[in-house]
């Protein structure tokens, strides 16, 4: 049986990430989405909202689970008994950054690290992005899943209630 953890943040989820995890489960058995908690870092979501988005999203994905972790990827991976990590990558600036990460998680683990690259249609999205444009009026339309969209125009009009 082969098995690859794919990490992120998913705060929310995206289109993009969404892509990502499909075409890692067309190629794995079991697909782990994990939520990466960085309690240095205040989302939008809590972790068990994300999770409860990405269930939803990718339900009709077979050998997809989506968990959390708090700590150092490789640790969860050698936990599971994983041995590859997905990262999508949708241009230059994410190479740079994922191959030093890939580099670091080989050197601490053996743990390997497979690069999707991103289907173009999604290469310009990302969380933070869509989480901007959202919280000033604009478009998002077709970056989210609509069930996600959903919350997060709830959640933006919800925080801009709360600061008026
Ligand atoms: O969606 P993101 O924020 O780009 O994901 C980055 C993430 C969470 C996958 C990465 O920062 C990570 O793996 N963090 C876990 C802690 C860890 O293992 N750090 C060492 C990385 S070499």
């Amino acid at each position: 049986m082969t098995g690859a953890i794919c990490p992120g943040s998913f705060d929310p989820v995206t289109n993009g990430h969404l892509d990502v995890i499909s075409r890692a489960a067309a190629q794995f058995d079991e697909v782990i989405v994990t939520v990466m908690i960085n309690k240095s870092k205040k989302g939008l979501f809590t972790i068990e909202e994300r999770i409860d988005m990405i269930e939803r999203a990718t339900a009709h994905l077979p050998g997809v689970r989506v968990t959390a972790w708090h700590g150092l990827l490789v640790d969860y991976a050698k936990e599971q008994g994983i041995t590859a990590i997905i990262k999508g990558l949708r241009g230059a600036n994410d190479f740079d950054y994922e191959l030093q990460m890939a580099q670091m998680n080989q050197k601490l683990s053996g743990v390997d690290t497979l690069f999707i690259p991103t289907n173009p249609t999604y290469s310009y999205l990302s969380s933070s992005l869509v989480k901007e444009v959202a919280t000033f009026g604009g478009d998002v339309t077709g970056m989210l899943p609509d069930e996600v969209q959903e919350r997060l125009l709830a959640r933006v009009a919800q925080r801009a209630a709360d600061n008026a």
